[in-house]
């Protein structure tokens, strides 16, 4: 199979990630709860986890929460730092994972919503944009890149045009291991992150990351035993605990951290992207979405949404299957992202793209693409 849903996740997974999770499991007990070997294990491969993440994304590792996927972060994101009365704003290309939970509060009456519109080749557009609506913004939550079209949104300018104190979120989902991210430099509050896409690691584990020179007080959504202060009714004031409620996923935490191992950044995925355009530029019943000419590969980590002309998107991921190259197709969980792309009635064919692709896949998806 030629795989091409890396948006998704990524696949294929590691060999060294793959026992990682199965020997956590032969010698793991509950992180935090005792003091015998199985618990000492255990705690010491979610710390080993928390500090590489930490370096990574340049935080401390107390200011990285481990959860079990981006979309759980988000949630505790954007409804534990909700404010009373809030106004958000968010760009025009966002997932279902930040526009269902901020949509609950709205209906509520606990926000209003505001949206951009993020452009597609111009970065000052963006901004002049999100300025026009960021004015009164007491939070503020934007994809760092779309996993409908793989366009990077402009995070530091935004941060830096934002008012001093709104709560600035940025979903890493689309970016996390496929470029370097440096939460200090964006100067964003909190950066949400899955643990099993560009970080190759297992499903069912992602992170909720803090900015270490943030005094943010973020509210748990979840609340239980942490191991810590157990005779108190309240969750703990200070990070991780106070966010990391319940027994931790330690083979998807070790997964993970056998993964953050292997983190390098090169520029294999953006010259296969490259590649991957070029070619699909040379069919002619081919429409591309959000990638125009004049704007640089580099704004756009290796997702393309496309359509045959004339042909219904999930038709040609079906047909591509049986020929054994695996695409996403439909409405990717972003509507908004449609609206912006003008793919809300018909969808699109999605590509995502990893290291371990190779120009000759793509050399066979363009005949494979020929000939649907
Ligand atoms: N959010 C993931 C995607 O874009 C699942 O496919």
């Amino acid at each position: 199979m030629i795989y091409f849903d890396n948006a998704a996740t990524t696949f294929p997974k590691p060999r060294a990630v793959i026992n990682a999770v199965t020997d956590a499991m032969k010698v793991c007990g509950n992180s935090g709860r005792s003091g015998h070997k199985y618990a000492l294990c255990a705690a010491e491969t979610v710390y080993n986890c928390r500090k590489k993440l930490a370096e990574l994304f340049n935080t401390r590792p107390e200011c990285v929460i481990l959860t079990n996927s981006a979309t759980t972060a988000l949630n505790m994101a954007i409804k534990g730092t909700n404010c009373i009365n809030g106004v958000t704003v968010v760009s025009s290309i966002e997932h279902n994972s930040v526009m269902r939970p901020l949509n609950s509060l709205r209906k509520n009456g606990d926000t209003v919503l505001k949206q951009f519109l993020a452009d597609m080749g111009d970065d000052d557009i963006t901004c002049e944009n999100f300025s026009a609506v960021s004015r009164s913004a007491t939070n503020i939550v934007v994809n760092h890149a779309s996993n409908v079209c793989g366009r990077i949104l402009p995070i530091k300018m935004l941060k830096k045009l934002s008012p001093g104190d709104a709560v600035f979120i940025a979903d890493c989902s689309q970016t996390a291991g496929h470029i370097p991210i440096d939460i200090v430099e964006l100067g964003v509050d909190i950066i949400c992150i899955p643990g099993h896409k560009g970080l190759l690691g297992p499903m069912g584990v992602g992170a909720l990351i803090i900015n270490p020179f943030s005094d943010l007080v973020i509210d748990p959504i979840l609340e239980g035993g942490t191991g810590t202060d157990s005779k108190m009714l309240e969750m703990p004031e200070y990070y991780p605990e106070r966010l990391e409620a319940g027994t931790a996923n330690i083979g998807g935490i070790a997964g993970l951290s056998a993964a953050l191992e292997l983190v390098e950044f090169s520029s294999k995925e953006s010259e296969l992207y490259e590649y991957l355009v070029n070619q699909m530029k040379n069919i002619v019943d081919i429409t591309i979405y959000g990638l125009p000419e004049k704007s640089a590969l580099s704004s756009y980590v290796p997702v393309l949404l496309f359509n045959k002309n004339g042909y219904d998107c999930e038709a040609v991921a079906a047909t591509l299957s049986e020929r054994g190259i695996a695409v996403r197709a439909g409405f990717h969980c972003a509507p908004n992202a449609h609206r912006t792309l003008g793919t809300y009635e018909i969808g699109g064919v999605r590509v995502s793209l990893s290291k371990f692709n190779t120009r000759r896949e793509i050399d066979r998806f363009i005949d494979a693409l020929n000939t649907v």
